[in-house]
């Protein structure tokens, strides 16, 4: 009688390499289990994966990047399937520059790019958005993950969900996604996520024209 084995991937892992679990991350030099680009379609079927865990990772996509990165996850999990997130708590960090002054705050904010002081992971290693308690709740809701709790420890936030209803690809493309910036300038004030999504893919294109893309970089050995 063959065994179902559960799908557990363990994306953006670096160097923290969890036995049962598919250690993912786009850089080569961390020795995942997997190189891949998390900005790229994950290589797993719809509904097909047990769990996700994601610790100081979503942070590193940017406010429109991040829809079609946790949209993938969203997807690749089976309803009924956990999600435990870890990103840091932007609130608090932004306290840290009251206590600890202006350098470390800094580098709370942008991410640190030489993992554990011996890796540079580059571009990969830079944060880009910010997350509240309220903010990552709401954000995840909208891809049918319930949030079961959320605990703030220390600089971080640690979110655990489970996915409640598969949200199907038309309804995610539908998403409007805000931006105070572009309505004060020359733009809109919210874009939808179908439209962001074919900006980012062309932006994608155009880079790999120019270098290998990740996944096909060889590994060292
Ligand atoms: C702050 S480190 C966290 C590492 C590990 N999760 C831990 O807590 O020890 C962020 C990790 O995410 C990875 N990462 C960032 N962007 C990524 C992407 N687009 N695809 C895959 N991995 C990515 C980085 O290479 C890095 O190893």
């Amino acid at each position: 009688m063959s065994v179902v084995q559960s799908i557990k991937l363990h994306l953006g892992c670096g160097t923290n390499k969890l036995p049962g679990w598919v250690n993912i991350d786009s850089v080569a030099g961390c020795q995942p289990d997997r190189v891949l680009d998390l900005m790229q379609p994950l290589p797993y079927a719809d509904q097909s994966v047990d769990e996700i865990l994601a610790e100081d990772l979503l942070e590193h996509f940017d406010k429109y990047m991040r829809y079609v990165v946790f949209g993938e996850w969203a997807r690749v999990l089976k309803v009924g399937g956990k999600i435990n997130l870890q990103v840091p708590n932007f609130k608090k960090i932004l306290f840290r520059y009251f206590k600890f002054g202006f350098d470390n705050f800094v580098d709370f904010i942008f991410g640190e790019n030489m993992w554990r002081s011996e890796i540079y992971i580059g571009h990969f290693g830079n944060h880009k958005w910010g997350y509240s308690e309220e903010n990552l709740k709401a954000f995840v809701s909208q891809f049918g993950i319930e949030t079961l709790s959320v605990e703030a420890k220390g600089l971080n936030l640690r979110l655990f969900g489970e996915k409640r209803r598969h949200v199907p690809i038309e309804e995610i493309d539908n998403f409007e996604i805000h931006s105070h910036a572009n309505a004060t300038g020359q733009g809109r004030a919210t874009l939808p996520l179908r439209f962001v999504r074919e900006r980012i893919k062309q932006f994608q294109n155009d880079i790999e024209k120019h270098e290998a893309p990740i996944a096909k970089r060889p590994v060292p050995s």
